[in-house]
């Protein structure tokens, strides 16, 4: 009898629809959970067999899978992670995976003020929404101990880009004040994720970052460089409180640089895009 290899992605967005791809490549069948038609149908059309289902409302079933990937987010509000709770109950069986793949955010470690981070930094979260990412990782842990955690940073790429807010021109907060600004392209991300799945990559936590953090105005420069328009205008703190929301400000009050060695000796290689500059060429649209 043939055996069928199975591999299930909670939360296929733009990372995951990427990962279900290579698993379909590779000969798996692939589950997909998504909220929306419109993601379910991007994953079908790729070979997965996706399911369209608010996980926080839902009654659903989660069938054994080798390889689980758990992509979705917290949910908005409290300090655990209760959607994630939802999920790993039900896979909580005598067949758990094989290998459990978990997207965290560098958020976990709060404002460093600017200094180096690698993994066995202390976690300081300084936002409800990095303490429920502190839960999820718990429970990821306590579902699998060899799980491997990747805490992404700004995740960027295709469709991914402030193009419009820099056609308009709006402006952003000035470097002295906004600190230093890590990523990850979401090609590089899935690639990462896929190779964490399998048997050769160490358990635990790893930085999927780029490693070469910048500065939030160099980035916007270079896209507005790209698309042939004028930088956008900079602005202090104080203007920024008054035009950005809540979360934004949140982002811009912390500093870190994601110290990416791990990562490097994992994948035995730099992310294919080791920074920004060579990652935006691959995701401007193609009218640009
Ligand atoms: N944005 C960043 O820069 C950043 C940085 C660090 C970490 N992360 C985290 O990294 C992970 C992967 O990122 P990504 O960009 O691939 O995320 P994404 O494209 O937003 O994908 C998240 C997926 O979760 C699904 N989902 C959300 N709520 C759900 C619910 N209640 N029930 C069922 N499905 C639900 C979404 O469904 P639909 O597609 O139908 O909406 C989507 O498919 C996410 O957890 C993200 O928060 C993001």
């Amino acid at each position: 009898m043939i055996k069928i290899k199975r591999c299930l992605i909670v939360g296929c967005g733009a990372t995951g629809v990427r990962v279900a791809a290579r698993a379909v490549a590779a000969g798996y069948r692939v589950d997909a959970i998504v909220q929306s038609a419109a993601s379910a149908r991007r994953a079908r059309a790729i070979g997965a067999y996706a399911q369209a289902i608010d996980l926080d409302q839902a009654d659903f079933d989660v069938a054994p899978t080798e390889r689980f990937f758990y992509f979705a987010p917290p949910p908005r509000n409290g300090r655990t992670d209760s959607r994630l709770a939802r999920v790993l109950k039900r896979l909580n069986t005598d067949t758990k995976p094989r290998a459990t793949v978990y997207i965290s955010t560098a958020g976990v470690y709060g404002d460093t003020g600017g200094d180096w981070v690698d993994e066995n930094a202390r976690l300081a979260p300084g936002t409800d929404r990095a303490v429920r990412r502190v839960d999820a990782e718990q429970q990821v842990k306590a579902f699998d101990h060899n799980a491997r955690i990747l805490r992404a940073p700004g995740i960027y790429g295709p469709g991914r880009l402030p193009i419009a807010a820099i056609r308009a021109g709006e402006p952003i907060l000035a470097d002295a004040e906004a600190g230093w600004r890590n990523r990850i392209h979401v090609d590089d991300l899935a690639e990462i994720a896929w190779r964490a799945s399998a048997a050769d990559w160490p358990p635990g936590v790893i930085n999927a970052s780029d490693g070469h953090p910048s500065s939030l105005g160099d980035y916007y420069d270079a896209i507005a460089d790209m698309l042939g328009v004028p930088a956008v205008p900079r602005i202090g703190w104080a203007e920024a409180e008054q035009r950005f929301s809540a979360m934004r400000l949140s982002f811009l009050r912390e500093s870190r640089r994601l110290d990416n060695r791990c990562l490097v000796a994992a994948l035995g290689r730099e992310p294919r895009y080791a920074n920004f500059r060579q990652g935006l060429a691959a995701s401007l649209p193609a009218e640009v």
